[in-house]
């Protein structure tokens, strides 16, 4: 039977305390929170019906036009164009034109764009300086998040957030300089000296040649891990609101400057259920250990112990986009570096637990990290180093999404509510009568 639907784009919520009926607007497939303060009863101290929705499984807290997803699906659009087709065809530095500015660039945009960011990859020597203060063994994640902070105070401009040209210039240094820090953060790690940046190398190109130059007068960087790394990059530069997304709108939406806003986002991307999932993944597939011991394994996550990193995802509840494509990079890598030991495993975790009930009926398929820590040991890179890779391709997406923030008029300082439920008001009692 046809389906009649009323005209109206509104909601009726009849409230049974009070038997008053409100008629509240709907825009976008959603009403406005604050809409429903005036749902309340005759109690004096009630100040309106709220939601309660810990961890934000069901609230948009912006309205936004950089990334589109469909989790049930697995779509994932930057400004409207397929992942798949940015993964095929574009370079990071031009999905991060496109991200920052809506619209993709022409060859003379382009070739601007990636000159701007090629003069800023220098880091101030003071920089250099600050990083040696930290151990050797020091997680290049924690060096990173703590950098970037300091950078707020090497540019004191970062604050003049309602200024365009000094706004866009915090962005540009952001993008430039990311990588650099998180290759001196490396080189300071393994205790080898810090490599300038070369101009006439690509993004990837001079990040690869300022973690791995050795003593060579020039480094060439093979042009199949480059364009791995720049895929990778694409992949990882946006993800609408995650929660370290939503942390660089947070912490900016109390115009603190970008620095302060972006350690903040990156301290948030360090956990491991979010961007240290790759380095999870690794560290699970190691203590695995052989395609044998997969089925006890499973057993225990099946059980409560632990979870199986790499898995599942808040919005998707299929095949993440990205996964698939890492996981074709991941043999085109190997075709150069020779196979990762660690796939065979990973490779049947993945069969099985796409037939397991208990991850089917959960939805819970491979995401963004399940096989990208694969490629990047392959390429090289320290385990240590898996969640600054991220944090590098994710700046782009934390500064367009922040300044996003700050252009919307609709937004202020955030500040949720909460349901109090803790003792009321008493008197204090002293120390000794207690
Ligand atoms: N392994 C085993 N069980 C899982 C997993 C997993 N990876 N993920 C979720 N579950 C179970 C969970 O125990 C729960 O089961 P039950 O209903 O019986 O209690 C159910 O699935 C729903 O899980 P949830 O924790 O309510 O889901 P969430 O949306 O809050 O969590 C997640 C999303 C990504 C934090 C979670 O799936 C997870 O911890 N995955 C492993 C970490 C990981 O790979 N993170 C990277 C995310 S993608 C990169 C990024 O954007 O950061």
């Amino acid at each position: 039977m046809k389906q009649i639907y009323a005209m109206a784009d509104t909601l009726s919520i009849t409230d049974n305390r009070t038997g008053k009926t409100y008629e509240l607007p709907i825009t976008g497939g959603a009403i406005k929170a604050t809409d429903l303060k005036k749902i309340k009863t005759e109690a004096p101290d009630d100040t309106g019906l709220m939601t309660y929705d810990p961890a934000f499984m069901n609230t948009a807290s912006c309205r936004s036009r950089i990334t589109f997803i469909d989790g049930d699906i697995g779509v994932l659009e930057y400004r409207g164009y397929p992942i798949e087709q940015l993964a095929e065809h574009s370079t990071y530095l031009e999905t991060s034109y496109l991200l920052l500015n809506g619209e993709l660039p022409t060859p003379t945009q382009l070739k601007a764009w990636e000159h701007h960011v090629t003069m800023h990859t220098m880091v101030h020597e003071n920089i250099k300086k600050f990083i040696e203060g930290f151990n050797y063994d020091a997680h290049p994640m924690g060096v990173f998040v703590s950098t970037v902070a300091a950078m707020s105070t090497f540019y004191k401009d970062g604050k003049a957030i309602n200024d365009t040209a000094r706004r866009k210039l915090q962005m540009l240094r952001l993008i430039a300089k990311t990588p650099t820090i998180a290759a001196y953060a490396y080189r300071h790690n393994i205790g080898r000296p810090y490599i300038q940046p070369d101009n006439e190398l690509s993004f990837t190109g001079n990040f690869l040649n300022m973690l791995f130059k050795m003593a060579e007068a020039k480094y060439t960087p093979n042009p199949v891990l480059e364009r791995a790394l720049d895929v990778l990059f694409i992949l990882h530069a946006d993800h609408e609101q995650n929660c370290s997304t939503s942390t660089m709108r947070g912490i900016g939406s109390s115009h603190a400057d970008p620095y302060s806003a972006l350690a903040g986002a990156a301290a948030a991307l360090y956990g491991p259920l979010h961007g240290g999932a790759n380095e999870a993944v690794l560290r699970m597939l190691q203590e695995i250990g052989s395609v044998s011991a997969i089925p006890d394994f499973i057993k225990r996550v099946k059980g409560g112990e632990g979870r199986l990193m790499g898995f599942g995802h808040r919005v998707y509840k299929s095949y993440d986009p990205r996964a698939k494509i890492i996981k074709r990079t991941a043999y085109e890598v190997f075709e150069v570096t020779g196979k990762n030991p660690l796939l065979d495993i990973a490779l049947e975790l993945e069969r099985i637990a796409l037939e397991d009930d208990y991850f089917v009926q959960r939805k819970l398929y491979p995401n963004v990290d399940f096989y990208s820590g694969l490629i990047y040991e392959a390429m090289g890179f320290p385990v240590d180093m898996f969640a600054v890779l991220f944090a590098i391709a994710r700046t782009t997406g934390w500064v367009a999404q922040w300044e996003e923030m700050l252009l919307d008029g609709d937004q202020k300082i955030f500040r949720p509510r909460q349901i109090y439920t803790g003792a009321r008001t008493r008197d204090y009692v002293p120390m000794a009568s207690r």
